[in-house]
């Protein structure tokens, strides 16, 4: 390989912020690849500091580069961009803040940050001409925000739907897996190293909230943050759900679910908004996220043109995010040789977010009644009642009651609750099993 004669420009100097399990696979290969990214980029690439909280617990990273000065580093006149893979919002915004105002190109997998204060640090690189790239927010690995940003920039996204988070997805696979309980199988996970000792921004759904914000915000053209998505985690999910499921060909996923809503205002006037969900969901095993199992990530994206597309790959990990911090630090590179700027927040479109009890899904609702002559009409008559039309019913008997299932066709969150809320008041429902939104199938 001969790239020494095509590399002329000033060598382009990165500041680290973290050096953590993936800070190590960046330094790592930024050394190991540096000819290789110097031929890429047209110019050498070069690690000038790494700011860390402890120096002496990183032995595998040149001591000279260390230092836990991070907002000295971030100011050096010697950095043209900055890589963050600290995560937390503060003093982290500050810092990207201060890099961004001073005309330096950041590259950040922080997906907390992103979701909370995106539109703050792109108004910060505006003013200055700088850089903010971030593929590894969000499905690590994964080329995905590059395809919306820019792959998809001619087209009309409708739909984004996608398992982004690991750790839940290997616990409701193995769930599935198993028929194993959702806390024997926390634990499983935790002691195999899939589950964090703290796994409440996992489990409880908050990492994908704000993946969720990102992707809705990219793709739909209007800022979408962690505070507008709605939220429900996987402590809930049992293993009566996963019978339940099985039973009707379905699987359960943590989904998050980003949707372009057509409506008509009370002015009879066509109205555009945007729906942002995260919850666990039954999906037909014959969908594509249905054989996404362990803690591997996959986004499917249905545009107006292009029509359905997936991305499946590692979702976390050193050397995966790795990967995704390197092509976005290849990219602010090149941005800085030929003078030119990457894509900037495109927020034009600027949508109102619809809250949950006006979003539409089809429910799944599994019930222990009484056996006898009335049960299913009376059951019926609530769904009527609140105008939720039933698409399926399903019924068992046992000795003297019956296991009834319903799916429903699409309807008002706030509909289904309070027809659940009846149901579970009428005197022959012994027992309301399992209720969860049913996704991937017509409506
Ligand atoms: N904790 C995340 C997961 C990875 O389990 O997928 C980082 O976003």
């Amino acid at each position: 390989m001969n790239s020494a004669a095509s590399v002329t420009a000033k060598p382009i100097r990165v500041a680290l912020l973290g050096c953590g399990t993936v800070g190590t696979q960046i330094v790592r290969l930024l050394t190991e690849q540096a000819d290789e990214l110097a031929a890429r980029v047209g110019t050498r690439v070069e690690l000038v500091g790494i700011a860390v909280r402890r120096p002496n617990k990183h032995r595998e990273v040149p001591a000279e580069l260390l230092t836990t000065d991070a907002a000295g580093l971030v100011a050096s006149p010697d950095v043209d961009v900055v890589v963050e893979v600290i995560g937390g919002i503060e003093p982290t915004r500050t810092w990207l803040l201060a890099a961004l105002t001073a005309g330096k190109s950041v590259v950040t997998a922080n997906k907390a940050l992103l979701a909370e204060h995106a539109g703050e640090l792109f108004e910060a690189a505006d003013a200055s001409g700088a850089d903010l790239y971030f593929e590894a927010a969000v499905a690590g690995a994964i080329p995905l925000l590059r395809p919306l940003r820019e792959s998809l920039a001619g087209d009309r996204i409708t739909r984004v739907m996608g398992i982004v988070n690991g750790t839940t997805n290997f616990i409701l696979s193995a769930m599935d897996e198993t028929g194993a309980g959702y806390a024997e199988t926390l634990d499983e996970a935790s002691r195999l190293g899939y589950a964090e000792a703290d796994p409440t921004a996992d489990v409880d759904g908050f990492d994908a909230a704000s993946k969720a914000a990102i992707l809705a915000s990219l793709a739909f053209h209007t800022r979408v943050t962690a505070g507008d998505v709605y939220r429900e985690g996987i402590s809930a999910v049992t293993s009566a759900d996963f019978a339940a499921a099985r039973a009707l060909g379905r699987t359960i996923k943590l989904l998050a679910i980003c949707e372009r809503v057509f409506t008509t205002g009370e002015d009879g006037a066509p109205e555009e908004s945007v729906a942002v969900r995260v919850h666990p969901a039954m999906i037909p095993r014959s969908h594509p996220l249905a054989g996404v199992s362990g803690a591997f990530n996959a986004v499917f994206v249905e545009a107006e043109a292009a029509g359905q597309l997936m991305f499946y790959g590692q979702g976390a990990g050193g050397a995966p995010t790795a990967s995704a911090v390197l092509g976005d630090l290849v990219a602010v590179a090149r941005n800085r040789v030929v003078g030119g700027r990457g894509p900037r927040e495109s927020a034009y479109a600027d949508l109102a977010v619809r809250p949950i009890a006006q979003a539409s899904t089809r429910y799944h609702i599994s019930l222990d009644v009484a056996d006898r002559a009335g049960v299913l009409a009376a059951v019926a008559a609530e769904f009527a009642q609140h105008e939720v039309s039933i698409a399926a019913v399903r019924q068992e008997g046992r000795a003297t009651d019956a296991s009834l299932v319903i799916v429903t066709h699409s309807a008002p969150d706030a509909a289904l609750r309070s027809t659940v809320d009846k149901v579970a008041g009428l005197p022959f429902v012994h027992d309301v099993v399992s209720v969860m939104r049913v996704e991937g199938e017509d409506s």
